[in-house]
């Protein structure tokens, strides 16, 4: 069987990032994330897009999306190197899911299913290394010695846009924007719905159970 092209939605703290870890680790994918793309090149200039903010460092740090121009590249370039992935962050508005579906044929459409209340506790909360990215929560997910990762013995930090001003933007930015690109996705015989509510390992068995039946 060939790697698995899965694709993985869910609102900001729906555990997207942890659960493709563990998809990367046992599916043997590619780890496609916006997220850390945009993040890698936070200072780059797009001033010559004609854009509202010159950097994406500007946009990720008041909450809204980095231009689709900017994100498609990354996104097209990534899949193209990819020997089967599991896409994180992407698509996030109905332009960008039409692009997708240009380029790539997806064999699984996971959408980890969160309420609001619960995700601005995760994001807030949550601290990540900053050497390998590893994730941890200050309640649920501490590390052995607070502050230090358990992985790497790198520092743990909190990444700019986890306060909770920027983290309730990005939820508003999801339901206007991303919301509906998952309602298209309801209709595909790839797509299956995963109750993110559960313990990561409660997740993991119906997201490792979907991929094998699916792919
Ligand atoms: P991005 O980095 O993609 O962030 P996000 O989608 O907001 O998602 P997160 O990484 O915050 O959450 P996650 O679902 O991965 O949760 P995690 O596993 O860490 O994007 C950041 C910004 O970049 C955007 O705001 C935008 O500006 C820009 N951007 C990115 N993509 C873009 C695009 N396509 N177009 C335009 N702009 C784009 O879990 C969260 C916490 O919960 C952790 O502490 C974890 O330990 C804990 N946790 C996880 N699972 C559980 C569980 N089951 N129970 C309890 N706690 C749990």
């Amino acid at each position: 069987m060939a790697n698995p092209n899965v694709l993985i939605l869910g609102a900001p703290g729906a555990g997207k990032g942890t659960q493709s870890s563990r998809i990367v680790e046992e599916f043997g994918v590619e780890h496609v994330t916006t997220g850390d793309a945009l993040r890698a090149n936070k200072d780059m200039d797009i001033g010559h897009l004609d854009t509202e903010y010159d950097t994406p460092r500007a946009y990720m740090e008041a909450g809204e999306l980095v231009p689709d121009e900017v994100v498609n590249e990354i996104v097209k370039t990534a899949l193209e190197e990819a020997d089967g992935y599991v896409l994180d962050g992407y698509p996030r508005n109905p332009s960008q899911a039409e692009y997708l579906d240009e380029i790539t044929d997806l064999d699984v459409v996971l959408h980890l299913d969160v309420a609001k209340e619960e995700l601005v506790d995760r994001l807030t909360g949550r601290r990540v290394c900053d050497e390998c990215g590893t994730n941890y929560h200050v309640e649920y997910d501490q590390p052995e010695e607070e502050g230090v990762c358990d992985e790497c013995g790198g520092e743990l930090i909190q990444r700019d846009d986890d306060t909770e001003e920027t983290v309730r933007e990005r939820l508003n930015v999801y339901e206007d924007n991303t919301v509906p690109v998952i309602e298209q996705y309801e209709g595909d015989d790839a797509f299956v719905r995963v109750d993110g509510e559960r313990a990561p390992d409660a997740v993991w068995e119906d997201v490792r159970d979907a991929i094998a039946e699916q792919a």
